[in-house]
């Protein structure tokens, strides 16, 4: 039979000689075995069903996947139940106990997913039923698959088929959960070599956080979330199945199948028994998940609170902080707009520069200005950014001449569709102010009006939010508006080549003064949500474009699925519409004009006609208006965004963002007092703004190589340090191999302040990964570099050029 395992094999042959009456009669038979189907092939069914069940996951469908699995375990219950001839509901309703536990939370789990394609509480929910149900019902039955009887009433194909489907499905869910958080981490952290011009903006997850500058003493919100998770996993035991279901034909042939089934072997009790285990754990886990999924517990945010206060943001100079750093826009914001008063001079708008400057210094540091008004004593500076410049009215006033205005800062043109308030648009100076606590902010607007007293009065201010850090267990997700759209996701990347040049005024620009700067287009755009809300969501999708949940775009993919514009519906109709939003703002629609959007939400309360006064506080940073918002808000104005329907745009400014102050100078220096403040963009590196621990990783030297090339080798690892973070070197090339020795992705990005490299850096390394990166520092400094995921943990590193 081993030669030939699977033929049909002949046992005996056996011959019966009957004689009665006289008469003889004579049998002859043969008695012959054919093996039962191999159990590989039974397996392998498992198998594809499993693996249909983890498709079905990662396209978003574990909702149908967990009906799938409840309704083939009750069917398979039912049957085994009803193969008990006394009483088959209470057999049904006895041995189950643990299925319907299992089945109610998958099919819980299934409700929550169709309400929230992605919430994570309610995928683990899916995966601990799915082991559950997998390991009680479909593992204790599995050798149903290769028996030729089994106690079950509709018959052994589909016995073996709901038993497939039970253990593959369940186990298929299960291995669904640990692939769909991968897979969520590596696209959220996606590289610029996966992506394409049009998928630019979707790059701004994972790569505006490499602009991060650092922050001192912060820990991450995904770290906390995942210490909470785990601490909150519970053991529980599951109930052991005392009878029902189906067991091993051939160790029970003279049974009577409807006795035994009411007394399970052991061996069954025992699986089910383990397998609750297991199961319970899971479902523990899953149900001590979701909890913390849907916030109903608080999460263990302690570190990362702690550290919220004492937070700094370094200026990325020669730019001013609060346009591209940091790269998680702070929790609250304002715009403000100032006027100079009446006749001030030349001499004091000088005056009310210097003393701006020195007052951010202390502010952002955390140090009180002085005369200081006490309003938020005790707080630190929250990573508090002020961000200054001119308008075009400022032009003509304070003797400056009207025609030295750029024409990049001439008044922006009329839109039609706009209804904007004169008395809330414009300004002769401009400040955006942000921090990770409304009264920092409020603080800091306070102190610097009240400093300008005498030379300038505010005309109008503004504030809004943004996420509070810590709200999402990924920080680096992108934000939604009060739409409910995820917004920023096509974004200019800190990392693509030609960001600096779309945002930031170039070195060789003119004017000179503004060289290093950018300019700033801010537009207070009311959502009129209750038409909105009114919207199916399939059309407010059709409006943006984009997929509501998951920000994916229409025709398919993830949030950073490069947007394919040509795509059709199976009918031929354009699956990003004509007039949708994105269609029409799209860089590729407006040749190639691209802007840093970096709005904020806003609340004031009700108008007149009782509607929400809420809406987007519009910032859109650029190196020239005109190849920027210009082109494509005229673009949405006259093609009819399908957006216009549901906006309004009240208020309107341009302000020219000077760049940062180099040295012992202020800002606007280089227009307020031409010939005596260089381009910044010209100037050397500036010192860097290091956090006292950048050490904490140990400090190696890069070796110098015969071919004059030096090189040094850098791990990052999940102790979220870089070894060695300071890296010590002559001017010349240096040769960083940076290897990733963690379970975590890490990026090794700096922040703009190379002075020979455009950009440099590692965008994203995966666990495990190692590569190198080539810089030539020929000048001596100190060069800070951070992982772009995690900087608020204090993931950083100095080149430092001796
Ligand atoms: C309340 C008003 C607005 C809302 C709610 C809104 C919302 C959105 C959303 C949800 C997206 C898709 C996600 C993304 O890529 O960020 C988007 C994309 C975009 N929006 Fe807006 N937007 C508004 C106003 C504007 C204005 C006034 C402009 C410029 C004039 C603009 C320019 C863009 C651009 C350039 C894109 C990226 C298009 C692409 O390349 O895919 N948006 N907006």
């Amino acid at each position: 039979m081993k030669a030939a395992p699977g033929q049909r094999h002949e046992i005996s042959n056996w011959h019966i000689t009957l004689h009665r009456d006289g008469r003889t009669i004579t049998a002859d038979g043969k008695l012959t075995w054919q093996p039962g189907p191999s159990k590989a092939l039974r397996l392998a069914g498992i198998g594809l069903a499993a693996a249909l069940a983890l498709w079905l996951c990662l396209r978003s469908w574990t909702a149908w996947a967990a009906v799938a699995l409840v309704a083939a375990d009750v069917l398979h219950s039912a049957g085994v139940a009803a193969d008990v001839a006394d009483g088959p509901v209470a057999a049904f309703l006895k041995g189950n106990v643990v299925q319907f536990a299992a089945w109610a939370a998958a099919l819980w789990a299934a409700w929550l997913l169709a309400r929230r394609k992605d919430s994570i509480g309610a995928l683990w929910v899916a995966a601990g039923a799915g082991l559950l149900i997998a390991a009680a019902s479909g593992v204790p039955d599995l050798s149903v698959l290769w028996s030729s009887t089994a106690p079950f009433a509709w018959g052994m194909t589909v016995a073996q088929v709901l038993v497939t489907v039970v253990t593959g499905f369940g186990f298929g869910m299960a291995i669904a959960l640990p692939v769909r958080l991968r897979w969520t981490r590596d696209t959220g952290a996606r590289t610029d070599a996966e992506n394409t011009e049009t998928d630019s903006g979707a790059r701004a997850a994972a790569e505006t956080e490499e602009r991060e500058p650092v922050l001192i003493g912060s820990a991450s919100a995904a770290d906390a979330w995942t210490g909470g998770r785990l601490a909150a996993v519970e053991s529980r035991t599951g109930e052991q199945r005392a009878t029902g279901g189906s067991r091993p034909a051939e160790e029970h042939a003279a049974d009577d199948p409807a006795k035994s089934s009411a007394s399970m072997p052991s061996r069954r009790s025992f699986l089910a028994t383990g397998a609750t285990s297991v199961g319970g754990v899971a479902a523990g886990a899953a149900a001590s998940a979701l909890l913390l999924d849907d916030r109903k517990s608080s999460a263990p945010a302690g570190d990362l609170v702690a550290g919220l206060g004492t937070a700094t943001v370094a200026v990325p100079f020669p730019h001013q902080a609060g346009i591209s750093v940091p790269a998680r826009q702070q929790g609250h914001g304002t715009v403000a707009a100032f006027d100079l008063v009446d006749g001030a001079t030349r001499e004091q708008l000088k005056a009310l520069m210097k003393a701006w400057t020195a007052a951010i210094g202390d502010l952002i540091s955390g140090r009180a200005p002085s005369d200081d008004d006490e309003i938020a004593l005790g707080s630190g500076p929250c990573s508090l950014t002020i961000t200054v410049g001119f308008g075009p009215s400022l032009f003509g006033k304070a003797g400056l001449d009207p025609a030295a205005r750029p024409p990049q800062l001439a008044p922006l043109p009329a839109f039609g569709t706009e209804q904007l308030d004169p008395a809330r648009s414009d300004g002769d100076l401009g400040v955006v102010l942000a921090a990770d606590d409304a009264l920092v902010v409020f603080h800091a607007l306070r102190t610097l009006t009240r400093i300008a007293d005498g030379t300038a009065k505010p005309r109008w201010s503004m504030s809004g939010f943004t996420r509070a850090p810590g709200s999402s267990p990924d920080p680096s997700a992108t934000g939604r508006n009060l739409m409910g759209q995820l917004d920023g996701t096509n974004n200019p990347a800190a990392s693509q080549p030609d960001f600096e040049r779309k945002v930031f005024v170039a070195a060789g620009a003119d004017p000179a003064w503004m060289r290093g700067g950018s300019y700033l287009v801010f537009r207070r755009i009311r959502m009129l949500l209750d038409s909105w809300e009114a919207q199916s969501t399939a059309d407010q999708e059709k409006v943006i474009g984009r997929r509501k949940d998951t920000g994916a775009p229409l025709p398919g993919g993830t949030e950073h699925t490069p947007v394919n514009l040509a795509a059709q519906n199976p009918d031929g109709s354009l699956a990003i519409r004509g007039d949708a939003h994105i269609r029409l703002a799209a860089p590729a629609a407006n040749g190639g004009a691209a802007m840093l959007r970096r709005g904020l939400s806003y609340n004031d309360g009700l108008t007149a006609g009782g509607e929400p006064d809420a809406g987007l506080l519009f910032l859109a940073w650029q190196a020239d208006p005109d190849r920027g918002f210009i082109p494509v808000q005229k673009r949405l104005t006259v093609n009819m965004d399908a957006l216009n329907r549901f906006t309004k745009h009240e208020t309107s400014a341009l302000f020219a963002m000077v760049p940062a102050p180099s040295g012992s100078g202020y800002l606007g220096q280089a227009l307020l007092e031409p010939g005596t403040a260089s381009s910044n963009a010209a100037s050397p590196a500036p010192a860097a703004t290091l956090p006292s621990d950048v050490g904490s990783g140990g400090t190696g030297r890069a070796v110098l190589g015969a071919d004059g090339v030096q090189r040094i080798t850098v791990t990052a690892d999940d102790t979220l340090r870089y070894h060695p973070s300071v890296i010590e070197m002559s001017p010349g090339t240096v040769e960083i191999t940076f290897k990733n020795a963690g379970t975590l992705p890490h990026t090794l990005s700096e922040d703009g302040t190379l002075p020979d490299e455009p950009r440099a850096g590692v965008d994203n390394l995966a666990a495990g990964d190692q590569t190198t990166m080539s810089l030539k520092l020929t000048r001596p400094g100190d060069y800070p570099f951070q992982c772009g995921y995690h900087a608020a943990e204090g993931m950083y590193a100095v080149i430092r050029v001796r």
